[in-house]
């Protein structure tokens, strides 16, 4: 795992959305490597967030990818309308795929779209050990360090076993973690061999986002905090 690049992917929820494209320009200015949507519908989980139109209009000012994050019992009817608003990265939650057939169905249904990275997340409550036989048919496996609803919630360090978990498995895709990360835990999760990291609030509220950027990609562990908020960790 030492030689694989972290990808740092600030989370947009967390941007002041009366300005939503200098955000995106800012953070990319930052450093940000993907761009993380996190797509909400009221119903998987409370939150109402971004519909395909906000997305497409990301899309529009963004340079980075899109990583979209579809917290929403329907992943498989909304995907073609996410990937033609800009997904590149699609991501669907495992509780909602009714076991190992109904995810694997979904993940076929990202490919026959055209989705270049087809995403699995585990929530923070659910057990990974299910999706040991999906891991083949995904690019991009994301472990919540939070339950998925809310960003600014405070880190969950039993995300860094079920992280580790995956790579034992030999799974050789992304491995993005998200929830409460912040350059206090940044190093943890890398180390359990995460190579994405997620953060709203670290990047967003940060007084140096570009500073944020870097601590979240190469802060060893031990350093509490460098250019973020002081985000709880674990
Ligand atoms: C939670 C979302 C996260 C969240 C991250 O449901 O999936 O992406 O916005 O925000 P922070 O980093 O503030 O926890
Ligand atoms: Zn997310």
């Amino acid at each position: 795992m030492a030689t694989r690049t972290t990808l740092i992917a600030p989370s947009i929820l967390a941007c002041d959305f009366a300005r939503i494209g200098e955000e995106v320009r800012d953070v990319e200015r930052a450093g940000a490597d993907w761009l993380h949507v996190d797509v909400m519908d009221g119903h998987y989980v409370p939150n109402l967030t971004l519909g395909p139109p906000i997305v497409a209009a990301v899309h529009r000012v963004a340079q980075r990818p899109l990583d979209v994050h579809l917290m929403v019992t329907n992943p498989l009817a909304l995907a073609g309308e996410y990937r033609s608003a800009g997904a590149h990265v699609l991501t669907f939650h495992w509780e909602v795929a009714g076991g190992v057939a109904g995810a694997r169905a979904i993940a076929r249904g990202y490919r026959d779209l055209g989705v270049p990275v087809v995403g699995m997340a585990v929530d923070g409550a659910t057990p990974v050990e299910p999706i040991r036989e999906l891991l083949g048919e995904l690019d991009l496996v994301l472990i919540m360090s939070v339950q998925a609803g809310f960003g600014g919630q405070s880190f969950q360090a039993s995300a860094l076993d079920k992280t580790r978990w995956v790579r034992r498995q030999g799974f050789d895709g992304y491995l993005q973690m998200d929830g409460g990360i912040s350059p206090s835990n940044a190093a943890l999760c890398r180390e359990a061999g995460a190579d994405v990291l997620v953060a709203g609030t670290a990047v967003f509220r940060a007084p140096d986002r570009a500073q944020a950027i870097l601590d979240l990609r190469h802060a060893p562990a031990g350093i509490p905090q460098m250019g973020g908020l002081p985000v709880e960790g674990c």
